[in-house]
């Protein structure tokens, strides 16, 4: 499976968001990771679509979408004309998952689903087939610089097995003290904020990321 190191742009400084983007293309990062947030399904709240079209006009790598809003259905089409290139909604925030992951894919996008730590994997095992990722949150879904929950680790080891072939991108506490437990379980994505941009050398971190990832 092909390792693919995300920077979590919710890390980085919003007043020097070209420069930031530019610094961990730079560094070797695979796809930049966003993160919006609605102030209702978490929280927090974060960027609309209107600045997701503003990173897509300087960024040189996919933007990989994380919806963290109550109504994935009604918005999708927004973030889609934006310039998302991967969406990737909330199984606890719509159930029905089908028509949604098949709308994203029917305009270009690669549709993904997210599970919160509460949430088990049968919820998300009737589509499978028909997303291109998983999303496994292993912190609660809001905000950056927290602590990897241990426990949602088993839910990658239970996806892997279910789908060998299947993205597993894993979502917060990502370090690289931490990749290793994440990537034997089976993880092949993994999405990092505060590890990267708080870094002094961010591509000394994704190198490392790449490398503990790899001989996982
Ligand atoms: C949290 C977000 C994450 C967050 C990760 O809700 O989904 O993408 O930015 O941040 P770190 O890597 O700092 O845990
Ligand atoms: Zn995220």
């Amino acid at each position: 499976m092909k390792i693919r190191i995300l920077p979590s742009l919710l890390s980085a400084d919003f007043a020097r968001l070209a420069d930031e983007i530019a610094r961990v293309e730079d560094a070797g990062a695979d796809m930049l990771h966003v993160d919006v947030m609605d102030g209702h399904f978490v929280p927090n709240i974060t960027i609309g679509p209107l600045v997701v079209d503003a990173i897509k006009r300087v960024a040189r790598l996919p933007l990989d979408v994380h919806l963290m809003i109550s109504d994935p259905g009604g918005y999708a089409d927004s973030f889609i004309d934006a310039g998302a290139d991967r969406l990737t909604f909330h199984i606890e925030a719509h159930p029905a998952a089908q028509e949604l992951a098949g709308r994203i894919r029917s305009k270009g996008v690669l549709p993904g689903l997210c599970i919160s730590p509460e949430t088990g994997v049968e919820a998300i095992e009737p589509y499978l087939g028909i997303i291109n990722h998983v999303l496994v949150m292993t912190v609660h879904p809001g905000f950056g610089g927290q602590e990897l929950i241990d426990g949602c680790i088993e839910k990658v080891w239970l996806l892997r097995e279910k789908a060998p072939e299947l993205n597993i991108e894993v979502d917060g506490g990502i370090y690289t003290e931490t990749i290793a437990r994440v990537a034997s379980a089976g993880a092949n994505e993994f999405v990092a904020g505060t590890a990267i941009f708080k870094a002094e050398d961010p591509a000394a971190v994704i190198s490392r990321m790449h490398e503990i990832a790899r001989s996982a």
